[in-house]
């Protein structure tokens, strides 16, 4: 699969450790860095350029690392088509995927373990949507949320 992955600062050096496993796994990595974790950065950069990656179809599915995870998630889920998923276990991780369709995962190196984040990349990787009509419908209103949010006159 192609994955575009990602990391400011604060997720150095799990981003590192999961770019490894991907590879021994056959993956085809876009890598963004950071690999230096010792020069502060700005997480809605590396963002923007996994969210645009999935946006043009370069990568099928991306992964975001930074501190908490959560300013990653935050920035991700401004970008149209883009479906971000904050995970700190693995049910979330798949589920994210089977039920909502998330493109993108979202991990905390502050918060979650090498091992854990692992398997929760793992568990992310390997599920698919599942199609159902009622995650389909879900998935319409959610894209209709999206497309009011930049309309004039909404608040
Ligand atoms: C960087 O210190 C930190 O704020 C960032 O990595 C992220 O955790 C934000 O949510």
């Amino acid at each position: 699969m192609r994955i575009a992955i990602g990391a400011d600062h604060g997720g150095v050096p799990l981003n590192e450790r999961i770019i490894e496993e991907l590879r021994q796994t056959g993956h085809d990595l876009i890598d963004f860095g950071t690999h230096d974790g010792s020069i502060p950065d700005d997480y809605p950069d590396y963002a923007k350029q996994v969210g645009e990656s999935i946006q043009n179809g370069a990568a099928e599915l991306g992964i975001l690392v930074c501190g908490s995870g959560v300013g990653a998630a935050v920035a991700a889920n401004k970008l149209r088509g883009i479906r971000a998923a904050l995970c700190g276990d693995t049910y979330s991780a798949h589920q994210s995927r089977e039920h909502d369709d998330c493109n993108v995962l979202c991990l905390g190196a502050r918060v979650v373990g090498v091992e854990l984040a692992l398997d929760i990349v793992r568990a992310f990787v390997a599920a698919r949507f599942t199609g159902e009509e009622r995650h389909r419908r879900r998935l319409a209103k959610v894209q209709q949320l999206e497309m009011n949010r930049s309309a004039p006159g909404n608040t």
